[in-house]
């Protein structure tokens, strides 16, 4: 299978795909990493695996219809059986989830439905909660809305910060992804309304 990944920062969690492609865990190749910044770190990950890079800088459009245009175009541009948002911080619009409906991933830092949009973990840390994590899952229209394809989780420890509570979800996600990542590639998952079968 061929994938692609959009990712706005860090990019450990690209990281991880990149790494289990490369040990061969993930039976596919990767074909871009899209990015909306032009500092990313994702973008030295991906010079340094040879991914190809298409930086699409929401402030060089004059609107929000001009850059989700040149995002489908890019997407569309790598010809991936799936797409991959491992951080990628901008909402995407209703035509790029319709386009690729069924073959979007994101990766969320806390166990949906709880905690969904920005900063999860100081949400979960903030509510109480004693277990969090992480959740995969398919993108629909909604933010952090689709099928759950895998969650991991982990103890909220007393004491814990946004900062080591954050580290180990982090740890999580890279076991997460790339597990998740496989099961598509080897055709193992199958949508029944909101439940995603695993075979
Ligand atoms: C991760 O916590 C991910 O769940 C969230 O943004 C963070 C990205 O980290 N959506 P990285 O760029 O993969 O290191």
């Amino acid at each position: 299978k061929r994938i692609a990944v959009l990712a706005s920062g860090r990019g450990s969690n690209f990281q991880a795909v990149i790494d289990g492609i490369a040990s061969g865990f993930i039976p596919a190749v990767c074909v871009g990493l899209i990015t909306d910044n032009p500092s990313a770190y994702a973008i030295e990950r991906a010079k340094r695996a040879g991914v190809p890079v298409t930086v699409v800088d929401f402030r060089e459009f004059r609107s929000k219809q001009e850059y989700e245009g040149a995002l489908l175009d890019a997407m569309k541009g790598c010809e991936a059986d799936l797409f991959v948002l491992a951080g990628y911080m901008r909402i995407l619009g209703q035509q790029i989830v319709h386009v690729f409906s069924g073959r979007m991933m994101n990766i969320h830092p806390a166990l949906l439905p709880a905690f969904s949009g920005l900063h999860a973990q100081r949400q979960a840390l903030e509510y109480g909660v004693r277990v969090s994590g992480c959740t995969v899952h398919l993108v629909d229209e909604g933010m952090d809305t689709g099928p759950i394809v895998l969650q991991r989780c982990v103890p909220v420890l007393d004491g814990d910060d946004v900062e080591t509570l954050s580290e180990r979800i982090l740890a999580e996600e890279h076991r997460a992804l790339p597990e998740a990542v496989r099961l598509f590639c080897e055709n193992r998952l199958s949508v029944e309304g909101r439940r995603i079968r695993i075979r």
